[in-house]
């Protein structure tokens, strides 16, 4: 299960003094999507040299939760200093540079798309284009001649987002996600594989119940799934399957129950390292469909992102492990195995605790296996969620995902399709 190149399968806050109160800022779903327009070649100069250190991006808190007095008019409040200000780049984590180059893009951008490294080709998997386009196919780049070289489509049942997949190394397994665009509810439980050799796919024995995101994992001959959002699209899953494969079959007739894991959500990463099998970061709850809406249109929900990593042995028990250095979601196939490392590039963390917008993640991290410590070894050229990640011959890759909307803003904006490289030196 354990190839040396492959990923899947083995695979501040400054507080100073000023006025003014933004508390209440509606929130927009649009916000958190990115714009409609699905080009995504412009330029971007904001490498990550350019990220500045100052606190040029404020936003302002209250003095206190406690100095509401509730006899104060709203002009009163309007007038009132003095107050406490956070920047809205609190969460960034000092990070070493590192010297980025850009890459050709993929055909296509893509936001929530899934990938896995076979060897000097990734194969990348559908995604939302928009939020209300979604992808339905898989490109493929080829790390040895660094060219978008192949495509294929997806079965039409395949969901298109939110997609458990795996590999062994020839055979891809794409196990349920979100069917269509925005926030479409039910999920589906179907499950897919494709035979990278022939390029041919195969129905696969259904998830015994339809879930988003689920991690998922070859691990000691066994398909892994578990974890990630319910039906609702915001309740988070806790059981875990397994079913025994070879050669992109199942061999047993049945899902197995498995021990759960010891919390629930979708968008994180799951690693099998050995004997081991790693769950990595993720979130409870997700946008749900707004309740009535005919094209189930996306509304924030309450999320808790959180950093928390455990691991299951051969005796099927899960240890926890030291947490990720900060919260970190939508990272599931934002890693690969390095030298006895998890690497992983992105993701998203706790929303400002203010104006409660989602915060992009702009560094690298690195999990030692040996030392089961974790280090933040760069910082990508943008925050960026859902990035799919690679290593090939001495460089890190990454593609796609949401970036930020700049190097004072972490919120999300654009989603990109473009691809970047650096050396990896561990
Ligand atoms: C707010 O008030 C509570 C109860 O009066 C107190 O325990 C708490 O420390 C106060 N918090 C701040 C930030 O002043
Ligand atoms: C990747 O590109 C190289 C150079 O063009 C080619 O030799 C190789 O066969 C390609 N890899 C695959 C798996 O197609
Ligand atoms: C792998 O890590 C070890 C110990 O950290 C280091 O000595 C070695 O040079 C690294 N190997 C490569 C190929 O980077």
């Amino acid at each position: 299960m354990l190839r040396s190149t492959g990923k899947h399968s083995f695979t501040k806050s400054t507080v100073i003094f000023s006025l003014v109160c933004l508390l209440g800022i509606a929130l927009t779903v649009d916000v958190f999507w990115a714009t409609r327009s699905s080009s995504s070649s412009s330029v971007y100069s904001s490498i990550a040299s350019n990220w500045p250190r100052e606190e040029s991006h404020v936003v302002v808190l209250p003095k206190a939760a406690n100095d509401t007095d509730s006899e104060e008019t709203v002009d009163d409040k309007a007038n009132r200093v003095p107050q406490r200000l956070l920047s809205a780049t609190f969460a960034d984590i000092p990070a070493p540079e590192l010297e980025w180059e850009q890459m050709p893009s993929a055909p296509v951008p893509r936001l929530d798309g899934s990938a896995v490294q076979i060897k000097d080709l990734l194969y990348v998997f559908s995604g939302y284009g928009t939020l209300d386009y979604v992808h339905s196919h898989v490109d493929i780049y080829n790390f040895t001649d660094n060219t978008w070289s192949g495509r294929l489509e997806a079965p039409k049942d395949m969901a298109n987002s939110h997609l458990g997949v795996a590999t062994d190394g020839r055979y891809v397994y794409v196990v349920a996600g979100q069917s269509g665009p925005q926030c479409r509810t039910p999920p589906t439980s179907n499950t897919f594989v494709l035979d990278t050799e022939t390029e041919k796919w195969e129905r696969f024995a259904p998830l015994p119940a339809p879930r988003y995101a689920p991690a998922t994992q070859i691990w000691k001959g066994r398909l892994h799934v578990m974890g990630g959002s319910k039906e609702n699209r915001h309740t988070p899953g806790t059981d875990h399957w397994s079913i025994a494969v070879k050669d992109g079959k199942a061999i047993e007739k049945e899902w197995r129950n498995e021990t759960p894991v010891p919390r629930g959500g979708p968008h994180r990463a799951c690693v099998a390292v050995g004997d081991e099998l790693y769950v990595i970061g993720g979130q409870e709850g997700d946008f749900m469909p707004k309740p009535g809406s005919p094209n189930y249109k996306c509304s924030r929900r309450n999320e808790v992102v959180y950093g928390d990593v455990y691991m299951l042995d051969s005796e099927m028990k899960w240890t926890v492990l030291a947490p990720m250095p900060k919260p970190n979601s939508h990272i599931e196939c934002s890693w690969f195995l390095w030298n006895n490392s998890i690497i992983i590039m992105g993701g998203t963390t706790e929303k400002h605790p203010v104006n409660k917008r989602m915060i992009l993640v702009g560094e690298v991290f690195r999990f030692q296996l040996d030392t089961k410590q974790w280090s933040v070894i760069g910082r990508l050229p943008y925050r960026v969620k859902t990035t799919l990640a690679a290593f090939w011959d001495g460089w890190m890759y990454f593609t796609s995902g949401q970036r930020d909307r700049g190097p004072d803003n972490p919120q999300p904006k654009k989603v990109v399709r473009e691809m970047w490289r650096t050396k990896l030196k561990l």
